[in-house]
């Protein structure tokens, strides 16, 4: 038995796989994190967050915090979706403040020293991080990896920050050789990165592409759907019984396109994606994701209660797995959590 064996049989994996639940199983993305004062101490104490990310007992700890204080059916490995980048050797630093800063990608010559022998070796702390949560949580809950898409980690590589796309859109229009070459080399790296997880215990997978948003439709096959398809077949290649969830956010009006063109088990809806027209779109028997608005969560009071009643109710339509359509941010109350978890289990 391999170790990702323990939680193999989880609420979330099953219903990954297209089995509904009563109550559909939960996790929230960004659950680690600045809204936990116990997340907050530890930070403090690991200044940089990139060695934060690549300190195995720092790393599982975080994770486990939310996994302590809540009855969330999953933990997701506390890390971040730029370690893929710094492994092939790109210079990622995270800014007090202002988030993520890489040194601005440019012409072939970056590309081709892109070194992916490198890969496993450098993400070696986030393996083992993985191995100490999957041996120290419940075999009920399951632990999820996680990759940017290539598309999303090639956007933060050419623009250099967050938040701005339109440098990384016009390269793909200026450079389009070259945008192919880098979301080749991104897709085998996170087809690598995932199995690397598998291996180190994840049950499931989550494939971020936070920037499916503005991507015209002629464009969205080959920069979106294309390369999350070759690693997701890396992956399927070596593990075909994982469960890979994708969360095209800025996209939930194309998610049947996106889950015919990638093969996904799951799909993760954003704030603004309509959960009936997703069902419509993908059918009865696949695994939607989402989609609380993380500032109703914040809000809490009737707003909460009225975005739950929607969710929940469209969660009995087919398989569901209850989270957010974005992270948790750092203002959310811990009791609004709670209540979260309680309706969503049906014990309020
Ligand atoms: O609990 C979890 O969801 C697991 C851990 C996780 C983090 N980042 C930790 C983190 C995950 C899954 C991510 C994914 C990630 N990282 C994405 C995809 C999801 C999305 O938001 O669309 C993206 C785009 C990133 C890149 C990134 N990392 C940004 C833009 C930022 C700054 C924003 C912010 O909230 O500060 C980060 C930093 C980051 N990654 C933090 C955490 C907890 C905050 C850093 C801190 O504690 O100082």
């Amino acid at each position: 038995m391999r170790e990702g064996a323990k939680g193999q049989d989880s609420a979330l994996v099953r219903t990954l796989l297209g089995q509904k639940q009563v109550h559909p199983p939960i996790w929230l993305m960004r659950q680690a994190g600045r809204h936990l004062p116990e997340y907050r101490e530890l930070r403090a104490k690991n200044k940089s967050f990139l060695d934060f990310c690549y300190a195995p007992a720092a790393a599982a700890e975080a994770t486990l915090q939310p996994v302590r204080r809540y009855p969330v059916d999953a933990a997701i490995i506390f890390s971040d979706i730029l370690v893929v980048p710094h492994a092939l050797g790109r210079d990622v630093r995270f800014a007090e403040g202002e988030g993520p800063l890489l040194t601005p990608l440019e012409g072939a010559e970056d590309i081709a020293k892109l070194d992916l022998s490198r890969l496993e070796t450098r993400l070696a702390p986030v393996y083992e991080a993985l191995e100490r949560v999957r041996a120290a949580m419940e075999p009920e809950r399951a632990l999820i990896g996680f990759a940017g898409a290539p598309w999303t980690l090639a956007t933060y590589m050419i623009q250099g920050r967050g938040g701005e796309r339109d440098l990384a859109r016009a390269y793909a229009y200026q450079h389009p050789e070259l945008v192919d070459q880098l979301l080749d080399v991104l897709a085998v790296a996170v087809g690598q990165h995932l199995i690397a997880q598998i291996k180190a215990g994840a049950n499931a997978l989550q494939i971020f592409e936070s920037w499916a948003e503005d991507i015209p439709g002629h464009l969205f096959a080959r920069l979106v759907t294309g390369p999350i398809k070759k690693a997701v077949d890396i992956v399927r290649t070596a593990h075909p019984d994982v469960p890979i969830i994708g969360f095209p956010r800025g996209a939930g009006h194309r998610v049947g396109q996106f889950h015919q063109e990638t093969g996904v088990n799951g799909l993760g809806l954003d704030i603004a994606a309509d959960l009936g027209a997703a069902r419509a779109a993908v059918g009865p028997t696949i695994c939607l994701q989402g989609n609380l608005d993380p500032m109703a969560l914040m809000a809490g009071g009737a707003a909460l209660d009225q975005a739950l009643d929607a969710i929940l109710a469209a969660a009995q339509t087919g398989p569901h797995i209850f989270n957010l359509g974005h992270g948790v941010v750092p203002a959310t109350p811990i009791p609004h959590v709670e209540h979260v978890m309680k309706r969503v289990k049906g014990l309020a």
